[in-house]
């Protein structure tokens, strides 16, 4: 027996009600932000994803699906959003409409890691991307977006950690400072920490080994280390948070796992203990787009993954709007019945009613059990003789009474 690849969920009909539910509040809650709907290729160009200075982050080295085509040509999977929506920003040439160009995309991304509750290998991110602007106010706009989106959809007891990691100028000086506090601690930490020392020394700071956790505890803050630009532009974000009533936290070790971040990173994670990391990830990205080989262009924006929203709704009961069920069950008994249901249910279609048809030869009892089953309003049932006397029975399923209707009266009848 196959199964689905480890990693990877068949969404069945019973949870597509979720589905349906988060994609359309997340256009709803885009138009009122004015973001624009942007679709990339679920596989993209290696390099895309692996540029020089991608080197060093696990998702490029150890989690990306990497594949050649049949013309020997490299790809990757959709590891994240972000770098296609930039590099299909440049090849369309919106550098060229006013600024900053604002963009959404609900799509699946795909990252070999090991799975458990919330992680998956294949995933599915809803995001936006704000390019062009480096104002402090779109940091705060992205943020609001994605609070926005999840009090839509009623979540609760959500947290934002905030914190600016600097740019290219200030950012290598405090590499500099936390490498001299780690040398001397080389033989304290963690495997994975000495390869991050040389390689990607940001990423020390969010090492969850227990045996790293003080080092990084008081290890020396990024903040402390900013430029004036960088202070300048964090302390407006933090003041348009709090006029904005936007409740945060700052925590110095919150430097994420993409290396194109600058300025502005946060996460929003579920309040209660030992859930499920960052629902929403995010940050500002400056460099990104001149690494692609743009003009140099900022841009800001976040992602969450949707299966993190939908267990989060599942675990805080928020219930969904519930499906429309068909509205008519058809049920035929013989031959010619049969025969006549395919056009009276065509019919009934045509006049907007959601119908299921029986099929086969089932009994009577069976094709109800059936209409039950679906939780329609009616059922409809022809037999031989109704066929020939030109009417239908229709029973009520909420109460069960039981009429005879003319067939040409029928969908009067059932409009009601
Ligand atoms: P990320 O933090 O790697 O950021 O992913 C964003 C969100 O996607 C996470 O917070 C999480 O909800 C979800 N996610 C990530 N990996 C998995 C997984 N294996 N299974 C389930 N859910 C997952 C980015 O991808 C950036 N592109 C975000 C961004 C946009 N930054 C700026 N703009």
């Amino acid at each position: 027996m196959y199964k689905a690849p480890r990693g990877t969920v068949d969404i069945l009909p019973q949870d597509q009600l979720y589905w349906a539910h988060v994609t359309e509040r997340a256009a709803a809650t885009c138009s009122l932000y004015g973001y624009e709907r942007i679709d990339t290729p679920v596989f993209e160009d290696y390099g895309l994803f692996a540029r020089t200075d991608a080197q060093g982050t696990d998702l490029v080295e150890k989690e990306m699906y990497v594949f050649e085509d049949r013309s020997g040509q490299r790809l990757a999977l959709r590891a994240e959003h972000t770098a296609p929506v930039c590099r299909a920003y440049l090849e369309h040439g919106m550098f060229n409409q006013p600024q900053p160009v604002r963009l959404y995309y609900v799509g699946s991304a795909f990252r070999y890691e090991r799975p458990q509750a919330g992680r998956y290998r294949q995933h599915h991110q809803f995001g936006c991307e704000a390019l062009g602007d480096a104002s402090a106010s779109l940091d705060v706009e992205v943020i609001e977006v994605a609070l926005s989106f999840l009090a839509s959809l009623g979540l609760q007891d959500l947290s934002v950690v905030l914190n600016s990691i600097g740019c290219r100028k200030c950012q290598p000086e405090y590499v500099e400072v936390l490498r001299s506090y780690y040398q001397p601690l080389a033989s304290q930490v963690c495997d994975d920490c000495r390869v991050r020392m040389v390689k990607n020394p940001l990423r020390l700071l969010d090492c969850k080994e227990a045996s790293c956790r003080v080092i990084v505890d008081e290890a020396p803050h990024i903040s402390d280390h900013l430029c004036p630009d960088c202070e300048a532009h964090f302390e407006e974000v933090k003041a348009q948070l709090n006029a904005l009533g936007v409740g945060y936290s700052l925590n110095h070790r919150l430097v994420r796992g993409l290396d194109y971040y600058t300025r502005t990173v946060f996460e929003i994670q579920p309040k209660r203990e030992g859930g499920q990391s960052a629902i929403v990830g995010g940050g500002r990205y400056d460099g990104l787009i001149e690494a692609i080989g743009g003009k140099p262009t900022p841009g800001v924006g976040f992602a969450m993954g949707l299966e993190r929203v939908i267990l989060n709704l599942k675990e805080q009961e928020r219930g969904v709007p519930t499906t429309t069920a068909p509205r008519v069950y058809l049920a035929s008994l013989g031959q010619s019945a049969r025969r006549s249901a395919v056009a009276l249910g065509a019919e009934l279609r045509a006049a907007g009613h959601s119908v299921v048809a029986s099929t086969g030869e089932k009994s009577l009892k069976a094709q109800l059990r059936h209409a039950n089953s679906l939780g329609v309003k009616y059922t409809v049932i022809l037999g031989d003789d109704e066929v020939r006397d030109g009417r239908v029975v229709v029973k009520r399923m909420t109460d069960n009474t039981q009429s005879t209707v003319e067939r040409d009266a029928l969908r009067e009848h059932l409009a009601e």
